[in-house]
């Protein structure tokens, strides 16, 4: 079975953390935690990094840096995974939700500013398979009502974002570089993993210096038992920092086989009846994170069976996200009630990720497009 991703573990990930078993430095106090966290800040052109324990911590302490009160909102994707939705209602926040675009997956910018009330306190852009959201309109928007900007680009680690398209003065700059708080996971699916871990990034020493405390149980420096606020253990370790400062050296040929793998496929699959390949913006570097494809509305095939048969063939695949909307236990909250989003039902419905992580050789990619042609030809 070809497996839907494999990570890429080299010689200098061995090298670093052996060095943290070989001095003794294992727990989230140590060397690398801090030249991880001041290494891919710098990649991502941000002046401070946190590691967390998982994208999906640093998601919830970034929100937590927001200081919601109950009931303000916070709109975001329906079409993302259910992290992003979690970090509002655990910070007492409500999630608002906008549908997806039907070529990118990720939201509709033109959406949200029908989703802005009184509440709204921060919009969340979700980079969505390692294609940037387009990030203008919500950096307008959240200028002009004065809302915050979370990135979540957990699945773009790398990619890049022509930041001021429309006008003349463009600029490319790296996804979860634009937004007041930016996350990322290092989940052992992503281009940078350490296993479990996550990171966020941000310009401003007061928030960075909030979010260390959030991550450490807000002890305090002073008077160390003395909590004056309720934290979490969000700590990522030494081990595992390791590990991400040797993959953050050479993101460079990360990034660029990841775009050849893209591109291999695009150029294999381009022209197979009834089948919706990724896109690329003009305004946009994607990095194929994993590369999805969606069958037609019309299609006779769902991607549920169409995964099946691609298992037959030996191709393991995933399906696309549920929306939030969709999810039974937000429902039960009483969130999203006769609300619908019909560009996110048709992308779980129709949608899978062929394999796509940094072990996949040229040989399993042509195995992958083989089968593919074979069950939709
Ligand atoms: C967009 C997005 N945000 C957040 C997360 C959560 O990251 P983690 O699995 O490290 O908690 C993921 C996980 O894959 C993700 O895809």
């Amino acid at each position: 079975m070809i497996p839907v991703n494999e990570p890429k573990i080299g010689v200098r990930e061995c090298d670093y953390v052996l060095e943290c078993l070989q001095s003794g430095w294992v727990s989230s106090a140590g060397k690398y935690i801090q030249a991880f966290e001041s290494g891919w800040a710098d990649y991502c052109g941000r002046r401070h990094g946190v590691a967390t324990s998982s994208g999906t911590a640093a998601l919830q302490t970034a929100v937590a840096c927001l200081s919601l009160e109950a009931g303000d909102e916070v709109i975001m994707p329906t079409f993302t995974i259910i992290s992003c939705a979690l970090a509002v209602l655990y910070n007492g926040g409500v999630p608002v939700l906008v549908d997806a675009d039907p070529e990118t997956w990720c939201m509709d910018a033109s959406q949200v500013a029908a989703r802005i009330t009184a509440r709204t306190r921060a919009i969340m852009a979700v980079h969505i398979y390692g294609h940037p959201v387009d990030m203008d309109p919500l950096l307008t928007l959240a200028d002009e009502h004065d809302l915050a900007l979370l990135e979540d680009a957990a699945e773009a680690h790398g990619a890049q974002y022509l930041h001021g398209h429309a006008g003349k003065q463009a600029e490319w700059v790296r996804c979860g570089s634009m937004g007041t708080l930016s996350v990322f996971s290092f989940y052992a699916n992503k281009l940078v993993t350490t296993g479990e871990g996550g990171m966020l990034l941000c310009a401003d020493a007061e928030i960075a210096a909030r979010a260390r405390s959030l991550r450490n149980l807000c002890f305090q420096p002073e008077r160390r038992f003395h909590h004056e606020e309720l934290g979490h253990n969000f700590r990522l370790t030494n081990l595992q920092a390791a590990l991400g400062l040797a993959q953050t050296e050479r993101m460079d040929e990360t990034v660029a086989r990841k775009r050849w793998m893209g591109n291999a496929y695009t150029e294999r699959l381009a022209g197979v009846p009834g089948l919706q390949l990724p896109v690329e913006r003009a305004w946009a570097r994607q990095v194929y994170w994993m590369y999805g494809v969606v069958l037609a509305r019309e299609h006779e095939l769902s991607a549920r069976e169409f995964a099946a048969r691609l298992r037959e063939r030996g191709v393991d695949t995933r399906p696309f996200f549920l929306g939030m909307h969709a999810q039974p236990a937000l429902q039960q909250l009483g969130l999203f009630q006769d609300e619908t989003y019909r560009i996110a039902d048709h992308l779980a419905q129709q949608g899978l990720y062929l394999p796509s992580g940094l072990g996949l050789s040229e040989a399993q990619l042509e195995q992958v497009c083989a089968a593919v042609r074979e069950t939709l030809l």
